[in-house]
């Protein structure tokens, strides 16, 4: 080659002449367009802006060309390149309008449409108020102490001084299980817990027993064949029947707010002496007696509710699980789970706790909090 090729003819130069521009631009807007998703827009770049698209071809060749055909190149590549960005930025936006206008109607949410969510259930107002009532005994540094629903007779009533033919043993009281000598009951109480306690753990002992029971009673308003109780058992030395008195007036103001117990005298084979316990009614703290204008549901104008049993643990029983009576003396109490239900929360009928009506639970155990 000799000097500069001065004889430039822009038609020779296929690429850089004003149709194959054209022609490219043309084609470059024409494939934007029918393109229709982000990923077919960037094939399409790739062909008609990228490194090896005939318009940066013919960006390359440029610089070959002599001056004055090289600034008319250089316009008219400037101008296409220019043209093809912007047709690509335009089409870039249509097509991400779209496709967001595409995805806001596909990945709709009706929140308005009803939702199926299952009903969420609640604490049972016996487990609530059970827990409550250990939780007293707990923070004065007590043990939560439990035994077999199914017992062995012999810590039922043998090791509770029940004699052999006392009539709770029967089989109108009694669950037997199997033949009535298989020496299996269903518990009739939770004393049994007692015996169990005082032979398994070393003395003192400070324990409350929470569980079912199960007697051969009738299904009404005010018995459940299975119930439950919580038991207390206080064994160490000098306990006397103040300590259990003690103990029931804070058991009662913790349960029920102002209220004071009152023992009356009653018998159980496993407590001598032994007392019922009741309650000064803590709604109307015996206001309502002999007030008929001035009538209490709670304590039905009484002024006190039964509320359970209690005494000093007989010796005999203590003997019988080996406690050195000369040095030990304890105290005991059972009530029922139920009744206290019924007069703390106004539930008027037991059959209504096993139900499982989550409703009635929610309630109660709302109230039982
Ligand atoms: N176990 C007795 C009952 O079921 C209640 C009770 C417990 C009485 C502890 C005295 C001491 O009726």
């Amino acid at each position: 080659m000799s000097g500069p090729n001065t004889n430039y003819d822009p038609v020779q130069v296929t690429p850089l002449d004003a149709d194959h521009v054209e022609a490219a631009v043309a084609a470059a807007l024409a494939e934007f367009s029918a393109a229709s998703t982000l990923a077919e827009l960037k094939t399409a770049r790739l062909a008609h802006a990228g490194d090896k698209s005939p318009i940066a071809m013919a960006n390359r060749e440029i610089g070959a060309l002599p001056p004055q055909a090289r600034r008319d190149a250089g316009r008219r590549i400037g101008q296409a390149r220019s043209r093809i960005a912007q047709a690509l930025a335009t089409r870039e936006a249509e097509i991400a309008e779209t496709e967001l206008a595409r995805r806001l109607v596909e990945e709709r949410v009706d929140v308005t449409l009803p939702v199926h969510l299952a009903p969420e259930g609640a604490i049972h107002p016996i487990t609530a108020l059970m827990d409550q009532m250990m939780d007293v005994f707990v923070a004065m540094g007590w043990e939560v102490a439990e035994g077999p629903e199914l017992e062995a007779e012999w810590l039922n009533f043998d090791a509770l001084n029940f004699i052999p033919d006392h009539p709770a043993r029967t089989m109108q009281d009694t669950l037997f299980v199997g033949q009535p000598d298989s020496g299996q009951v269903l518990r009739t109480h939770t004393s049994p817990v007692q015996a169990r306690a005082l032979l398994s753990r070393e003395l003192p002992v400070y324990v409350v027993c929470p569980g079912k029971a199960y007697r051969a009673d009738e299904y009404d308003a005010t018995h459940l064949p299975v119930f439950h109780q919580i038991e207390g058992l206080v064994v160490d030395r000098g306990i006397t029947l103040a300590d259990l008195r003690g103990t029931l007036d804070h058991f009662a103001q913790a349960m029920f707010g102002r209220t004071r117990t009152r023992m009356r005298p009653n018998y159980f084979p496993f407590t001598e002496p032994s007392a019922e316990v009741d309650l000064q009614c803590f709604v109307c703290q015996g206001a309502s007696v002999g007030h008929p204008d001035r009538p209490c549901r709670t304590c039905k104008s009484e002024g006190w509710i039964e509320w359970g049993g209690c005494g000093v643990v007989n010796p005999r029983v203590l003997q019988a699980c080996g406690v050195d009576t000369d040095l030990y003396s304890g105290f005991a109490f059972g009530m029922g789970v139920e009744r206290t239900l019924m007069f703390r929360n106004d539930a008027e009928d037991m059959r209504d706790m096993i139900e499982g009506d989550v409703r009635y639970s929610r309630a109660l155990t709302g109230l039982a909090r």
